[in-house]
């Protein structure tokens, strides 16, 4: 099983070391457009073979998509990472020149392959990749939702005080600061409502933290954070390449799911070999479908500006 990853900064080699470490695939390519830098990546992260116990071949590649070839699932990190005080969709115009060129070297190289979109503003990308490719939806997906919802659980943990895997939630919509939506009534400490544990205030609060989670990080780091989106993406390669059916929310095209139309979105989708295999419709109650309309509003702005 092949996964290459374009782009071999921060979140694609952090990408391929959660991959290789978890024994995703058996090979990775990395490439990159800076000389020598996915090479060196990819040096680095192979002498960590013996030591870790694992035997995926990493390649690195400068702009060669020959190596590439025939590869089952390709994510797209290449672009340009946030800075301290910059959203999401100030990305915009850089990026989606970077994300159209990469889709279409991809598909000329691996043409069965399913595309994971990273680079954001995500979402857009996912719409541009897929209007680019002309891929049948289920081969196009976004990254996001996996994420964000790994900050909903981890900020509900810390709320709670219970460990980060005993709690279940999930965020949807727009991978934007303002866009996404963590479902706070639907989240679970073991199967009984987080409600029960903390007050309306708190929730609020793991809310406002889960959808600044990513400018938290920026602030912090100087550049946007990379291990939870280099682990999200594994997670969800994992999913594919396995069949495995895990429901994980994805930005997908929706075809009148949830509301919305001819745009790509954060929902719960059911991920498999051939990658988005369904969207789950989970009952949203007034206030969040009306969160979901006005998170559309906003992407489809974005998409329009694109
Ligand atoms: N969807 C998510 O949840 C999520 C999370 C974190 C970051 N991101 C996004 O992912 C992208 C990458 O972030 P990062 O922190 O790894 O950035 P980074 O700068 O560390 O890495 C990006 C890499 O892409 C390469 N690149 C640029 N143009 C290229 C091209 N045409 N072909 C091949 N490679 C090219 C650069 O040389 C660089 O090495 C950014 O757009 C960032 O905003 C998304």
């Amino acid at each position: 099983m092949k996964v290459t990853i374009v782009g071999a900064g921060n979140v694609g080699a952090s990408c391929a070391e959660y991959i290789a470490i978890k024994r995703i695939a058996s090979k990775v390519v990395l490439l990159d457009i800076k000389e020598g830098f996915a090479e060196g990546k990819a040096l680095d992260l192979s002498q960590t073979a013996t030591t870790l116990g694992f035997n995926t071949q990493i390649e690195g590649v400068t702009n060669n998509y020959e190596a590439t070839q025939n590869s089952d699932v390709v994510v797209i990190t290449s672009g340009v990472p946030r800075k301290p005080g910059m959203t999401r969709e100030e990305l915009i115009g850089i990026n989606a020149g970077i994300v159209k060129t990469v889709a279409e070297n991809i598909l000329a190289h691996s043409p069965n392959a399913v595309i994971v979109v990273v680079s954001n503003p995500m979402d857009t990308m996912t719409y541009l990749t897929l209007e680019a490719t002309g891929l049948s939806k289920n081969r196009v997906i976004g990254m996001g939702g996996a994420l964000d919802s790994s900050r909903f659980k981890t900020y509900l943990s810390l709320a709670l005080g219970k460990p980060a895997n005993d709690i279940q939630g999930m965020v949807i919509g727009g991978h934007g600061d303002t866009t996404m939506i963590p479902l706070t009534r639907l989240a679970s400490y073991n199967g009984t409502p987080v409600s029960q544990f903390l007050t309306d205030e708190a929730l609020e609060k793991v809310a406002a933290d889960t959808m600044v989670g990513g400018a938290t990080l920026t602030k912090l780091l100087g550049t946007s954070a990379w291990y939870a989106p280099g682990a999200s993406v594994a997670y969800l390669v994992d999913s594919i390449l396995h069949d495995q059916h895990r429901m994980i929310p994805c930005s997908v095209l929706l075809e009148g799911e949830y509301g919305q139309r001819d745009i790509c979105m954060g929902v719960p989708c059911i991920i498999g070999r051939k990658g988005l295999v369904s969207i789950v419709d989970v009952q949203l109650n007034a206030t969040e479908q009306d969160a979901f309309n006005k998170s559309g509003d906003a992407v489809r702005a974005m998409n329009e500006a694109l």
